[in-house]
């Protein structure tokens, strides 16, 4: 028994050992693979050449090895030397939501990517890395940026030229840190409230989507800056997220977000295609792949939507880039996922945690032919020709600081789209606009009042937002009332509603509503008001003759049975850093004007809203596009 035992442990030491020599002469031979000569000018270093010719004489120059480093976008946590950005030859860095600089201001996220960026141009054939980050609502992961309103409030605006603003104003923002690349605008059309990135979204109407997306892209990438390239706009999320099926996320936290999206070939066409055919259309140079899935299939694996449909049928000449860890939930091995992503038609693979494996696999992987070279060198060109028509091998990337004036333009720029995205609900005794004429007292609750960091929602500083009032640069709902309303009215606030019962007050107002959330952690059964607000908004009652109520929120809240004892509702979705832009249009500065962006449910039994038709075939609570003017 102990010989046949010494036997097996032999045997067993002897395997490992083939397998260690195997794996070390892989490595040795593969880095031997012989690196083409470089000229000293190289015709693709020659700004005037045209663009094909560049990528053309570039890739001759590339080793295999190279060639799959541009298909890794790397989160820049998870760089463990900076001179992996040489070595592998990065084709971008990311930041996910919170991923900052020591120094989280914008001289430190300058010096942060300038090193990336300047690593990466004194790499062998000195390629410029890409660095990307997610300026949904501005450049939202810096203290003191401008927070422009979240989608679902610019949607309500239905304004295209507001859009294009934004985005431009969010573009320079970008630029004076260096940053190349946002994974803007969002293109998903939610059907089901519930899910928590309906506020990412500008619509469920695939029209105002598809304009919104133009727009959008089209004022990013109109943003300029001092020796600058281009900023990348990102179309994303390929496709379908916001059909989702709830409760069939591949997420255990989750109900909704990352589930999945029956595959109906008519709602392709009709609906989830649409927005994606206007941008490419507008020259969007990147799309972003979804973490949801296309029946049974991820979408990451999905060939014929991934190539056949939005490269060949559409055109599509950009890149596809998958989203965080999206290629390694296709089932299999990482190898085996990396293969099944490539080949569907993925060209740069999102590395949020480690990225020495995935070249390791996909060298192996066209090695063994199980990756054609043709594939390789496709994703390649592709990733090439965006980076010489965006200009980031013509201009040395050296940003410069955002001057005061320009971003006090676009804190004026933010003000305006708050009050542009405001619904008035219901205000049968035209309470508003407000009076300041003459010397009165309003009495304020709520939760979101006086919290900025309610105000902006998540993908703020930290991916799941920060919940408090400590945002530089910026003004709550509470400060922006008492600067607007001037010297003859008394703001007097209590978040709880307490106050002296003996003395009431007219008006009172209750700005209540969610606190920040991200992605699936704002999946949520039952969308309604804290118990913390109901409680407030019955407070507020008791001291005051009529009351406003004023909805901080990423979607439609479940306010049915509550609504009748309000005397005006607002919806102020999620603002951002400019909270007088709610007070402005509160005391008539500007009317309101905007209309809500998707139907408002009645309750739960009518989700999904699919194209203005609730489930159970009863009416919405408001339907798409209502508003009071
Ligand atoms: C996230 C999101 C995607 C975002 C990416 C990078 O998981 O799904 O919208 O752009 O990761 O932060």
């Amino acid at each position: 028994m102990k010989k046949l035992h010494f036997n097996a442990h032999l045997l067993i030491g002897g395997l490992i050992m083939v397998l260690l020599i195997i794996l070390f002469l892989d490595m040795y031979f593969f880095s031997l693979e012989k690196m083409p000569a470089l000229p000293d000018n190289p015709l693709y270093k020659n700004s005037q050449t045209p663009v094909e010719d560049r990528i053309t004489d570039l890739m001759s120059y590339m080793t295999l090895d190279e060639k799959i480093g541009q298909m890794a976008l790397v989160e820049k946590g998870s760089v463990s030397d900076l001179e992996d950005v040489n070595t592998y030859a990065f084709g971008a860095i990311l930041s996910g939501s919170g991923s900052k600089p020591e120094k989280n201001t914008f001289e430190g996220w300058r010096m942060m990517v300038q090193e990336f960026t300047s690593t990466s141009r004194a790499s062998r054939l000195g390629i410029p890395i890409l660095y990307g980050v997610d300026a949904i609502h501005g450049h939202s992961n810096v203290p003191g940026a401008t927070l422009f309103p979240h989608s679902i409030g610019l949607g309500a605006s239905g304004n295209e030229s507001l859009v294009y603003e934004v985005a431009q104003a969010t573009g320079k923002e970008l630029i004076a840190t260096g940053i190349t690349w946002s994974y803007s605008p969002t293109l998903d059309m939610p059907e089901d409230i519930r899910w928590g990135r309906t506020y990412e979204s500008f619509s469920d109407d695939p029209v105002l989507v598809g304009r919104l997306g133009v727009a959008y892209v089209q004022g990013m990438h109109s943003a300029t800056g001092q020796d600058s390239s281009k900023v990348l706009a990102t179309a994303k999320h390929y496709l379908g997220l916001g059909g989702m099926q709830w409760n069939t996320s591949s997420s255990k936290d989750y109900f909704i977000d990352q589930g999945v999206t029956p595959p109906d070939e008519t709602k392709l066409r009709t609906t989830y295609l649409a927005p994606f055919t206007e941008v490419i259309s507008a020259g969007v140079h990147t799309v972003m792949v979804g973490l949801n899935s296309w029946g049974s299939t991820k979408l990451a694996a999905e060939r014929y939507l991934l190539t056949d449909l939005l490269k060949s049928e559409l055109g599509f000449e950009g890149f596809l880039v998958s989203d965080w860890y999206g290629v390694y939930e296709i089932p299999g091995s990482d190898y085996r996922a990396a293969i099944t992503a490539i080949r569907a038609g993925v060209d740069m693979v999102m590395l949020p945690f480690d990225y020495k494996p995935f070249i390791y696999n996909v060298r192996n992987a066209v090695l063994r032919k199980e990756i054609p070279i043709e594939r390789i060198d496709d994703a390649v060109r592709r990733i090439l020709r965006v980076k010489f028509t965006m200009g980031l091998f013509d201009t040395m990337q050296i940003p410069q600081p955002l001057s005061d004036e320009d971003l006090f333009e676009h804190k004026t720029l933010a003000r305006q789209a708050v009050r542009e995205s405001l619904v008035l609900l219901k205000d049968p005794q035209g309470l508003l606009p407000l009076h300041s004429n003459s010397s009165t007292t309003i009495r304020i609750t709520g939760s979101a009042a006086d919290n900025i960091g309610r105000q902006a929602g998540a993908w703020t500083i930290e991916w799941q937002g920060v919940d408090g009032n400590w945002i530089p640069g910026a003004t709550s709902i509470l400060q922006g009332l008492r600067g607007v309303a001037g010297p003859n009215v008394t703001f007097e606030y209590s978040q709880s509603g307490t106050y002296d019962e003996t003395s009431p007050v007219d008006i009172g107002i209750a700005i209540v509503g969610e606190r920040p959330y991200a992605e699936g952690w704002g999946d949520n059964t039952n969308p309604s008001l804290s118990d913390e607000d109901v409680r407030a908004i019955a407070n507020l009652q008791k001291v005051c003759k009529r009351i406003i109520v004023i909805l901080v929120t990423g979607r439609p809240l479940l306010i049915t049975d509550a609504i009748d004892d309000w005397d005006a509702v607002v919806v102020a979705w999620l603002p951002g850093s400019e909270g007088a832009g709610v007070a402005d249009v509160l005391y008539g500065v500007q009317p309101f004007t905007g209309s809500l962006p998707l139907p408002w449910p009645a309750h739960i039994g009518q989700l999904p809203i699919v194209d203005g038709k609730t489930k159970d075939g009863t009416s919405p609570l408001f339907p798409r596009y209502f508003g009071l003017r």
